[in-house]
């Protein structure tokens, strides 16, 4: 078992509970080590008490004045909407009629998305992201080209193929029927092949028939250990339109609850226009929130409530959504995640939106022990930061007084820049360049 091992010595830090729920929410050692073995964690824990276990003639890589983490968890995102990240419009729906559906149209194309793949997937590793959950095109080749090149990189990574049948361009257009074939292709090609993980993915409720969303529930209860992923209350327009669309619907999320999608593993993006009723729905089937800041803000969608998501339960995780988002970055994602936080009246410390950016997103998945965190057996994706990678951040870092000072000042001020390396399944995936 010790025949692949390595050990990286820095400061290292994890999270075993939530901190909004637990004064004993994480393990933190000043001068830690963390011990892989075939790409699996060994052990995580204090440099001191590890070191003598090791075997002789070990190999210590020495990370120290760094920090060492889990790798970042992204439970929203578009890979095919990377071109076009930062695309000005006024609202949601035009911003998917102007911008959004003619580059999802290149994805017909595989080269093209092998192309995009390549690069988006490179991205999300500079900024320290080793798991995400991905939107794909309307085209089966698109999750083909994504989880090639994620299988090249050997990512946990969940993707799936959008389902759209209506109320979209005709060259975006599936039919109830391919959708649920294709699907259920791609399902049966891709998930668990390797880190792979399949997600159902209607892409929200405006652009599916009943048909369609009778047929992805289907899917849904089919394969149980797979994942949905949608859409739901992002914006005021569109929430009316569900309205007039589904007026047998008590709400928004209650059309997927009707076609049976509300499930462990169902991942929904944005939810921020829900009522009591709908959090409450949501934390007794265990189906979580992405929450989206940099897109909401972008977009003028609104501001996500957390404090009423946390009274009722609902399982949280932090998301970019790019390219509604505005950045691949959790640590800038976090930034606008606590700037929501104050406006909507309540605050989120730096060691919460750690936790949500890591074990917190691996629990709303039901990953828990596979990535996440150090515990023992867990999937060695992690990340190395640098508090000290730029001028300011050096200057602020030097000057703080706890854990929370320090994790605060990465969220406010970092970036990919603070991302001195990334390991998937223990290997090195990205380093840093430094000028
Ligand atoms: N709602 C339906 N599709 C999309 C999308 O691609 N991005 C965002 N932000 N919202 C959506
Ligand atoms: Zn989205």
């Amino acid at each position: 078992m010790t025949s692949n091992l390595q050990a990286y010595r820095g400061s290292l830090l994890h999270f075993l509970a939530d901190p909004a729920f637990s004064a004993q929410s994480h393990d933190w050692f000043e001068d830690g080590l963390l011990i892989v073995a075939d790409g699996k964690v060994q052990a995580a824990g204090d440099y001191a008490a590890l070191h003598a276990t090791l075997p002789p003639g070990a190999v210590v890589h020495d990370y120290s004045g760094k920090l060492l983490m889990p790798g970042f968890i992204d439970t929203h995102l578009h890979y095919p909407q990377t071109d076009m990240i930062a695309s000005p419009s006024a609202g949601l729906l035009p911003w998917l009629e102007t911008y959004t559906f003619p580059s999802e149209r290149q994805f017909e194309d595989s080269h093209h998305a092998a192309n995009v793949a390549d690069f988006f997937l490179d991205e999300l590793l500079r900024c320290g992201t080793t798991t995400a959950m991905v939107y794909c095109t309307v085209h089966p080749q698109s999750v083909d080209a994504f989880f090639a090149a994620a299988e090249q990189r050997n990512l946990r990574m969940v993707a799936g193929k959008v389902m759209m049948d209506r109320n979209c361009p005709d060259f975006l257009r599936d039919t109830a029927e391919t959708s649920a074939r294709d699907t259920e292709a791609l399902i049966q090609r891709w998930h668990k092949r390797g880190r792979a993980l399949y997600a159902i993915t209607p892409r929200f409720a405006p652009t599916s028939t009943e048909a369609q969303l009778q047929l992805a529930g289907e899917l849904a209860l089919a394969y149980p250990d797979t994942f949905i992923q949608t859409h739901v209350s992002e914006n005021e327009a569109e929430c009316a339109w569900v309205r007039e669309l589904f007026p047998n619907s008590r709400s928004y999320i209650d059309v997927y609850d009707s076609y049976g999608m509300m499930r462990p593993r169902a991942m929904y993006g944005h939810c921020i226009w829900l009522d009591e009723r709908d959090r409450q729905r949501m934390a007794e089937t265990r189906s979580a929130a992405a929450i989206c800041p940099t897109s909401n803000l972008f977009l003028g969608s609104g501001l996500f409530d957390f404090e009423r998501a946390d009274a009722a339960g609902v399982p949280l995780s932090l998301a970019t959504d790019v390219g509604g988002g505005t950045s691949f970055s959790m640590l800038q994602t976090m930034n606008e995640a606590y700037k929501v936080a104050r406006l909507k009246g309540s605050y989120l410390p730096a060691l919460r939106m750690f936790y949500l950016a890591t074990l917190g997103a691996a629990r709303a998945m039901q990953l828990e022990g596979t990535v996440g965190s150090f515990v023992q057996g867990a999937e060695a994706d992690f990340i190395v930061i640098d508090p000290q990678a730029t001028p300011l951040l050096q200057r602020r870092t030097a000057r703080v007084n706890s854990l929370e000072e320090l994790l605060f000042a990465l969220a406010l001020l970092g970036d990919d820049r603070a991302i001195a390396a990334t390991y998937a399944a223990g290997q090195q995936v990205h380093v840093r360049e430094t000028t």
